[in-house]
């Protein structure tokens, strides 16, 4: 069915018992988008996406919809643009991070290499816009615009930070807003718009979104401690290799030695772990308990969510989306 990973992990039926037929039809949509005239194009969008994904953000766009009413063709071909953006992101994403596996396989910059994959990154974004504006609603296509360049926003602040050792708390919150919450937000949002949700609705939702991404990306960059790379598809450790202090360590950092800062500082000027293992990056984030910290963080922002919810009326819908928060932080890829 091409559900990808969260298809199976999702025996959670409120969700997936919900949204498999809508998924279904935005797999098709999904291909179809994806075919370009020249080969490099439709070979690393296929690529990427065959390779499964967690189809997270159309998912959430379905479900949000149904609150109020079945997705219409152009929700379910919403809901493709969600994933074809997010595709498109990870493209860029993985040329600037230099990033080696994507999914469980080598990232198209490794097969491709950086230039095709940028471009077949363009070509996907411009798609992605060309799809919205056969919707002929305004209001969406600047949704979508504001939130691609929220996104790349996201990634230019990240890349001031690259390599420094001082990020703080409030930076990496920042980052996260701009490079992941966006998103997030926008799918929740756009999903009640296409239902038909009051303007009011609408808001509750794309916050509701917002503050599932936000404890989406903070899982995430936990995992990047506490996971294997084949449960992850990615990488483990990868985080601080690429440059980047994220939030477990910032905790850890702002209690640890001037000896284990030291360790931190040379793994980032080696961009990798050939002096320091990363085990012992693991050990000093361990320590100081900087994984349990940022769950705990993530766990505000899913409380936050669910309450956001207490004011949509009750529906299976809803259901699904309660059973999402606790997907976001039970997820271990
Ligand atoms: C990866 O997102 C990028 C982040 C925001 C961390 P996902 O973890 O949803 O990636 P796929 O789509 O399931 O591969
Ligand atoms: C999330 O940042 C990137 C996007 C929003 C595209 P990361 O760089 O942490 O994502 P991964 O870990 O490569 O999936
Ligand atoms: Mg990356
Ligand atoms: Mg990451």
């Amino acid at each position: 069915m091409g559900l990808g990973k969260l298809g199976t992990a999702l025996t959670a039926r409120e969700i997936l018992g919900l949204v498999s037929g809508d998924l279904e039809k935005m797999e098709v949509e999904l291909r179809s988008a994806s075919v370009g005239n020249i080969e490099a194009v439709s070979g690393i969008a296929h690529h990427l996406q065959g390779n499964g994904g967690k189809r997270l953000r159309p998912i959430l766009l379905l479900i949000a919809c149904r609150l109020y009413q079945e997705p219409s063709p152009d929700a379910i071909r919403l809901a493709a643009i969600v994933e074809l953006i997010h595709t498109a992101t990870l493209l860029h994403d993985d040329v600037i991070d230099n990033a080696l596996i994507r999914r469980g396989q080598p990232a198209a910059n490794v097969v491709w290499g950086n230039q095709r994959s940028v471009l077949a990154g363009d070509w996907l974004y411009m798609q992605a816009f060309q799809l919205t504006l056969r919707l002929r609603n305004f209001e969406i296509l600047d949704l979508l615009i504001s939130l691609t360049q929220q996104m790349v926003d996201g990634e230019l602040l990240q890349l001031g930070w690259i390599g420094k050792l001082d990020v703080t708390e409030a930076d990496s919150m920042e980052l996260i807003d701009r490079k992941t919450a966006s998103l997030f937000s926008a799918c929740t949002r756009l999903g009640s718009i296409i239902g038909g949700a009051s303007d009011a609705e609408q808001i509750r939702l794309g916050d509701f979104g917002w503050n599932l991404g936000m404890a989406f990306q903070l899982v995430d960059d936990i995992l990047d401690f506490t996971s294997r790379e084949s449960v992850l598809g990615k990488p483990v450790g990868n985080d601080l290799g690429e440059g980047k202090v994220t939030l477990p360590l910032i905790y850890a950092l702002a209690e640890a030695t001037p000896t284990e800062r030291k360790l931190v500082e040379r793994v980032l000027a080696d961009s990798s772990y050939e002096h320091v293992p990363f085990s012992e990056i693991r050990r000093l984030v361990d320590r100081y308990k900087g994984v349990e910290r940022a769950r705990e963080r993530a766990r505000e922002f899913t409380q936050k969510a669910r309450s956001l919810l207490a004011g949509v009326p009750a529906s299976p819908a809803r259901k699904a989306l309660f059973a999402a928060t606790d997907l976001v932080t039970g997820r271990d890829s």
